[in-house]
């Protein structure tokens, strides 16, 4: 596995390179989830990049942006076991100037959820992805589900901007015990970890309700409120797959989501219906 953290070198590398190449651009600190993007990517592309950045302006003041969690050496052996062709490792003054461009958000899909708890937080995540799209010149991207409005955005920014790569999206990968993988899970004491498994308790209820043909949102979102009681919740909310409001779902367009603050950390989850 070759490793490079200089963005020119890495885009004159990739020139020589003709097969199709598969992209999956991460924070770190790798775990299942990650590794479930890495192996999307696998099979389906001939070579395949993942990038390693801590990306400091999708992170707002006071964030966990200082001790988000770095394991730079476990990382390397994870990708290289996975087979991994390329791992771009920058540093910030690798992707950052002093005076930038900026990309923004778009005005409302870009501020609710989120984007409400965390103003701006989109326009950190979709400058990034755009740099380092421009850098790898992926044929295929990989992401989350799990980030389902972050995966919404990058689609949108792709089509908007007109341009070539491909989204693909993977499914959330959980703990046997429902608790969906994340690099934040490290920050919750053993009660806390306990706590959080009322965030996927909440979507399990919401999706047998939707089985039983119980379709009225308020009745779903009260349910599920119950369950994460007494945990203070961010937001608990039932989209469409293009994350409109709706006020009775339609099974194979519905998205429910939730954000809820466990001890001090905020965990996102949410189940595609
Ligand atoms: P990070 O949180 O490291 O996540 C990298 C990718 O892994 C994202 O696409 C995310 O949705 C996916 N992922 C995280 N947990 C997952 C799980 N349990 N199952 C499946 N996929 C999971 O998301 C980011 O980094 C950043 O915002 C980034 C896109 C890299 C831009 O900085």
């Amino acid at each position: 596995m070759k490793i490079i953290s200089d963005a020119f070198e890495l885009k004159a590398y990739l020139k020589t390179i003709t097969k199709r190449v598969g992209f999956v651009p991460t924070m770190g600190a790798l775990h299942d989830g990650h590794l479930s993007l890495i192996k999307a990517a696998k099979k389906e592309c001939k070579f395949v990049v993942v990038s390693i950045f801590v990306n400091p302006t999708q992170f707002l003041a006071g964030e966990d942006l200082a001790k988000y969690p770095s394991r730079d050496e476990a990382d390397k052996k994870i990708c290289s076991l996975a087979g991994v062709d390329l791992l771009f490792l920058p540093q910030v003054k690798d992707i950052y100037g002093s005076d930038e461009v900026s990309l923004m958000a778009p005005n409302v899909r870009g501020y609710v959820l989120e984007g409400a708890t965390r103003p701006g937080h989109f326009n950190g995540v979709l400058t990034v992805v755009n740099k380092l799209f421009n850098i790898v010149s992926p044929d295929y991207a990989y992401f989350g589900k799990k980030d389902a409005q972050q995966l919404n955005l990058i689609t949108l920014m792709v089509k908007q901007l007109f341009m070539s790569v491909k989204i693909v999206p993977v499914d959330t990968v959980r703990e046997s015990d429902g608790l969906a993988l994340s690099s934040r899970n490290i920050y919750l004491s053993v009660q806390e970890r306990k706590e959080a498994l009322k965030i996927s308790r909440a979507l399990y209820e919401a999706s047998r309700m939707v089985n039983r043909k119980e379709l009225a949102v308020d009745d779903i979102k009260e349910a599920m409120s119950k369950i994460l009681e007494p945990l203070e919740i961010g937001y608990v909310e039932v989209l469409n797959r293009d994350f409109e409001i709706v006020q009775e779902l339609e099974i194979g367009n519905t998205l429910i989501l939730v954000e809820a603050l466990v001890g001090t950390t905020r965990l996102l989850d949410n189940i595609w219906l």
